[in-house]
């Protein structure tokens, strides 16, 4: 996620700016700059790179002034780089602007700018809001942002300033978070509370459409009519440590929480107004589908369990077989990848060694690479043919969540659309599952709210050596994520297992008391589920089955349940996994662990 600082005072503005944008580094970005006005004028610094480049430039050649806007970027569109960086500028660099979001229709207002004979500089779709701000600026900077901003069509947390309102600074909010803070004789904008803890820990939490309009030493806020607005100030109570996890006490749980945000960011940004999606980065055509004649997607971990659920909405949809491995063992092995090859690589850092050696190998035999990643300009990003974006923010914890659900998110979107494309579903069984996905976000926000079960089941399976994660098909796919995410964290020994595995061996480490963890919410196995989890009950086990609301009888047949809300069983997974990465998280918290840098483990695996 982007960090945004501003602010306006009496002290010297690029110092307040780099200390707050050093407490969003948590973040994650790969770029940052700064903008400060003095009476020489706008200067604008932004680098590639760690804050500490613009840190160090800074410190060698002062930037005076009392009133500035800095960034910290996480790219969306166009790579890192310092032209790609923030604040990006007007033609005559009067105005700077600093932006946390995407502008879904960038391109439009682009191309109207461009016919005006606006020159673009960069490739990010904010480039377009100085030069709107300069379009409606006619000497007051507040009715020029208020014009802009009525144009901008997606999520925004906007800072501006001018070099003809040197004692003025303009903000926005509309979904993408933004805090004002109130200090002596000096205010501040931020994305987020531990930028400003140094300075003030009064603050005022911005509604979507809100202004802050910051003039001297005055601040005063305004809703999306301009009516001003009164609010209550917020005394935080957080110390910055607590406040960088947004007062979760680790970065796991807080990402855990962000998954409705990030599936809704991954998804409805890219519908359009029919409601359809559009796959603008990825630029295969209906030939180049035609020219498959096999698909593959390989990744490693939690990735690959993505990637499991991937080949089940592709061969449910285009009617095909797909081949997934991990990337460890696909690239030892005869691969058969060919120039009619697809093969999809799923990788939330894009640095992954094995994964990266897949994408290289099957490049070379010919093959095309589509990247489903999280990292903008990340080495299998830039080296792919196409590109996905999960747009889930950072993934700061080691233990992989929010990746894993807008990944599967992400591949069934691909799966849909070239389906559609394909002509092997109809139009109208494409709208009914984005409509289903679209209810997505709301149905994991509802696990979320209701963790009580998950807390106590975490209690009684803190003590054991051996937990085991049982499912069919979909379900299967899923157990392999859940027993990773409760061995990496907690370090019980988990596994997973096809349900109908057991009497073929499992069984017999079935004893007393043994935790199983047994998904049930595909609709035609279930009954099969039932009686997998009679089997492993009659040998002392501790049932816990995860199981669709509308599955109550599975109550008889399992010691505790944790319903997910009813829908598409293609789409269960990614409610169903909610409840394991909380479970993991508990346990983990419970036996006093490091939850987000667990033992032995990287949160980016980039050696072989
Ligand atoms: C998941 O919780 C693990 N941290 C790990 O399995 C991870 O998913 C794997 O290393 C793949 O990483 P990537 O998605 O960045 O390629």
């Amino acid at each position: 996620m982007c960090g945004i600082v501003g602010y306006l005072g009496t002290k010297n503005a690029a110092e307040v700016i780099v200390d707050g944008l050093s407490k969003l580094e948590y973040r994650g970005y790969d770029s940052a700059g700064i903008a400060v006005c003095s009476e020489g004028g706008l200067e604008i610094r932004k680098f590639k790179g760690r804050l500490a480049v613009l840190a160090e430039d800074i410190e060698k050649n002062e930037m005076k002034g009392n009133l500035g806007i800095g960034h910290t970027r996480w790219a969306t569109h166009g790579e890192p780089s310092d032209t790609n960086s923030h604040p990006h500028f007007n033609k005559d660099k009067t105005i700077a602007v600093v932006h946390n979001g995407i502008i879904e229709n960038y391109m439009e207002l682009k191309e109207e700018l461009m016919a005006d004979g606006v020159e673009f500089l960069s490739q990010t779709d904010t480039e377009v809001i100085p030069h709107l701000v300069d379009k409606y600026y006619e000497g007051n900077l507040l009715d020029a942002v208020y014009k802009t901003v009525e144009r901008l069509r997606g999520a925004y947390a906007l800072g501006v300033v001018c070099k003809d309102a040197p004692d003025e600074l303009v903000a926005v909010r509309k979904d993408s978070p933004l805090i004002a803070g109130i200090g002596e004789g000096e205010n501040f904008v931020a994305s987020d509370i531990p930028a400003l803890l140094k300075y003030t820990r009064k603050v005022y939490f911005l509604e979507n459409g809100e202004v802050v309009h910051i003039k001297g030493t005055d601040l005063k806020i305004y809703d999306a009519e301009r009516n001003p607005v009164e609010k209550e100030i917020f005394d935080v109570t957080w110390d910055v440590e607590a406040a960088s996890k947004g007062g979760f006490d680790c970065f796991m749980a807080k990402e855990i929480h962000e998954q409705p945000e990030g599936i809704k960011n991954t998804l409805e940004r890219r519908l359009d107004e029919s409601g359809k999606i559009v796959l603008d980065s990825i630029k295969m055509k209906k030939e180049d589908l035609e020219k498959i004649n096999k698909i593959y997607i390989v990744a490693c971990g939690t990735a690959y369990h993505a990637g499991l659920l991937g080949k089940k909405a592709l061969e449910a949809f285009l009617n095909v077989p797909v081949i997934t491995d991990i990337a460890s063992e696909f690239r030892y092995n005869d691969n058969f990848v060919d120039e009619n090859s697809l093969v999809i690589l799923v990788s939330q850092s894009g640095e992954t060694a094995d994964t990266l050696a897949v994408l290289r190998d099957s490049k070379a035999k010919g093959a095309r690479i589509l990247a489903v990643t999280n990292v903008v300009g990340s080495s299998i990003a830039r080296e792919a043919d196409d590109v996905f974006y999960t747009w889930a923010g950072p993934e700061i914890a080691v233990a992989s969540t929010k990746a894993y659900t807008t990944q599967i998110v992400s591949l069934y979107m691909i799966a849909l659309n070239f389906a559609l494309e394909k002509g092997s579903i109809k139009e109208d069984y494409y709208m009914y599952m984005i409509e289903k996905m679209k209810t997505l976000p709301e149905g994991v926000q509802s696990i979320l709210d209701n963790q009580d079960k998950i807390k106590e089941i975490a209690q009684k399976i803190v003590d054991k050596e051996h937990a085991f994660f049982l499912g069919r098909g979909i379900d299967y796919a899923l157990a392999m994520e859940g027993s990773l995410k409760l061995k990496e964290v907690s370090y019980i020994h988990a596994e997973a297992f096809a349900a109908g595995e057991l009497k073929h061996g499992t069984i017999a480490l079935i004893e007393e008391g043994t935790p199983v963890i047994s998904i049930a919410t595909q609709e035609k196995l279930f009954e099969k589920m039932v009686s997998n989890m009679q089997e492993v009950t009659a040998r002392g086990a501790y049932v816990v089955a995860i199981a669709q609301e509308h599955n109550k009888g599975v109550e008889k047949v399992a010691d505790d349940v944790i319903y997910i809300p009813n829908s598409d069983d293609m789409l269960s997974p990614v409610m169903a996994v909610v409840p394991m990465q909380l479970l993991s998280y508990y346990v983990s918290t419970l036996r006093g662990l490091d939850v987000d840098k667990p033992r032995n483990l990287a949160k980016s695996v980039t050696v072989e």
